[in-house]
């Protein structure tokens, strides 16, 4: 009897290649050549981990196949598009009509979906500019946010959508398309940046959006590197024209109801989102929709924390600040999560809730610590972090975008 199930694929024609599924998959089912990101039939077991972080969906895909004429990697790595769907009838030829219901309902079975915004979030739009079609935008402004004479060079990116229509809301990203080609003659793939604007755009009543975006000049490991758009974004100069898809991202983004609160957790440029955020709750200040935002912000000195002179000029009935520095000479190592504890009756209460949604944004290393802090502080208050978790996801209170 042919057994029917659903095979979990990705769309490479929405796919942007910025490899968050392969980093997020618990147990290695997903990789990638140069040209497509796969997933293996064998080791994936819908676990739905990846769901939630892809910024345009293009994860949240399947097919129904025959268990033993699944697509093989090889296949999928040849894709320009996904397959048709092919109907459980034909799928299941040969079989009775009722066993092919039986295996259909098998098939549809609901495997959790992707991770919800909170209840509150406006509707965002994604996918209007394709990588294959993308828009322009025009940079009207790109000045240096970190100290002059700090390590890091952190831009603050504005770019002028002048007519075209591309809405944005705090916490989606958008991509940047870098000019030319690979050594092999195909365009470059895009690179995804957050948007660091509020939805009313950078300057309200203007066209515009802004990023944050830090020149890479070493890999993680500390090797020495030219990262290819972003030095290609930190170089721009006003009027320079740029390509531009998305927008993307369809669960990090904030609570809109009155009296909604944000946990805010970030390092480097993860400030991005928390900045759109900050400044779209600073915008509608004079409505007074109570709620309370609490910021923990982790950079190597204040020199090198991006928007630190904007930042500590915030009204404090705002936002409440943290910052952790790391290598300030002759002070303790802090981190986000050493701040994080310091704050622990604030913050557990904040977890608790419900109106508290938190967003964690900035170096992948970082959720790990965060991670044991929450765990350590809601042990000491005689609460069960591991019980917890789960419960702020189903209720959409917890969003992490790390790279
Ligand atoms: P590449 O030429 O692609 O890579 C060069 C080398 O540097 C590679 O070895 C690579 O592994 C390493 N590398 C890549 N990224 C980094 C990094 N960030 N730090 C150190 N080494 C790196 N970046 C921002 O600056 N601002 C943002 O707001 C932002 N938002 C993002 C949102 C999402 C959802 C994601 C997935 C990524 C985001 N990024 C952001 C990272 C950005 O997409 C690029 O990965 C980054 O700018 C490096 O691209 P590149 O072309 O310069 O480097
Ligand atoms: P460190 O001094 O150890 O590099 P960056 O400047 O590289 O973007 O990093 C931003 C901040 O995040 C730095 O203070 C850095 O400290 C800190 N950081 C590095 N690793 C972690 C981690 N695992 N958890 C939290 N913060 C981290």
């Amino acid at each position: 009897m042919t057994e029917l199930v659903r095979q979990h694929l990705i769309d490479p024609e929405i796919c942007i290649r910025c490899n968050t599924c392969e980093e997020t998959c618990p147990i290695d089912a997903i990789s990638h050549d140069a040209r497509n990101y796969v997933v293996n039939f064998e080791i994936c077991n819908w676990c739905n981990d990846c769901i939630g972080p892809c910024p345009t969906g293009a994860i949240d895909n399947y097919r129904n196949v025959a268990r033993d004429r699944a697509y093989s990697l090889a296949e999928q790595l040849t894709w320009d598009t996904l397959p048709a769907p092919v109907s459980a009838q034909e799928t299941a030829a040969g079989e009775t009509p009722a066993e092919v219901s039986r295996l259909t309902e098998i098939a549809q079975a609901g495997q959790g979906g992707p991770a919800t915004p909170p209840w509150s979030a406006a509707h965002p739009y994604i996918n209007l500019f394709s990588p294959q079609q993308p828009t322009f935008a025009t940079v009207s402004g790109n000045h240096r946010i970190t100290a002059h004479d700090a390590a890091s060079d952190i831009r603050h990116i504005v770019l002028d959508f002048s007519s075209i229509a591309f809405p944005v809301l705090e916490g989606q990203s958008i991509g940047i398309i870098p000019p030319g080609t690979d050594e092999s003659g195909r365009a470059h793939t895009m690179r995804l940046y957050s948007v660091a604007s509020p939805r009313d755009g950078e300057r309200p009543g203007y066209n515009n959006l802004s990023l944050t975006v830090k020149r890479v000049t070493e890999d993680h490991e500390g090797r020495p590197v030219r990262g290819l758009c972003s030095n290609y974004l930190c170089d721009l100069t006003k009027g320079d024209r740029v390509q531009v898809c998305g927008p993307y991202g369809t669960s990090f983004l904030m609570p809109n109801h009155p009296g909604s609160s944000l946990l805010m957790i970030c390092t480097g440029t993860g400030s991005a989102p928390m900045r759109a955020m900050t400044e779209r709750r600073r915008r509608r200040l004079a409505r007074d929709e109570g709620g309370r935002l609490m910021l923990f912000f982790g950079a190597r000195a204040a020199g090198e924390l991006p928007y630190f002179g904007n930042l500590t000029k915030l009204p404090r009935e705002l936002i409440d600040i943290n910052l952790a520095f790391s290598r300030v000479p002759d002070q303790p190592k802090q981190y986000v999560q050493d701040k994080i504890r310091e704050r622990h009756e604030d913050v557990f209460r904040m977890l608790k809730d419900e109106n508290c949604y938190i967003y964690l944004c900035g170096l992948k290393g970082m959720e790990r610590g965060v991670d044991e802090a929450f765990r350590d502080i809601c042990r000491s208050h005689g609460e069960d972090w591991q019980t917890l978790l789960p419960q702020l996801k189903a209720h959409s209170r917890y969003h992490v975008e790390t790279y």
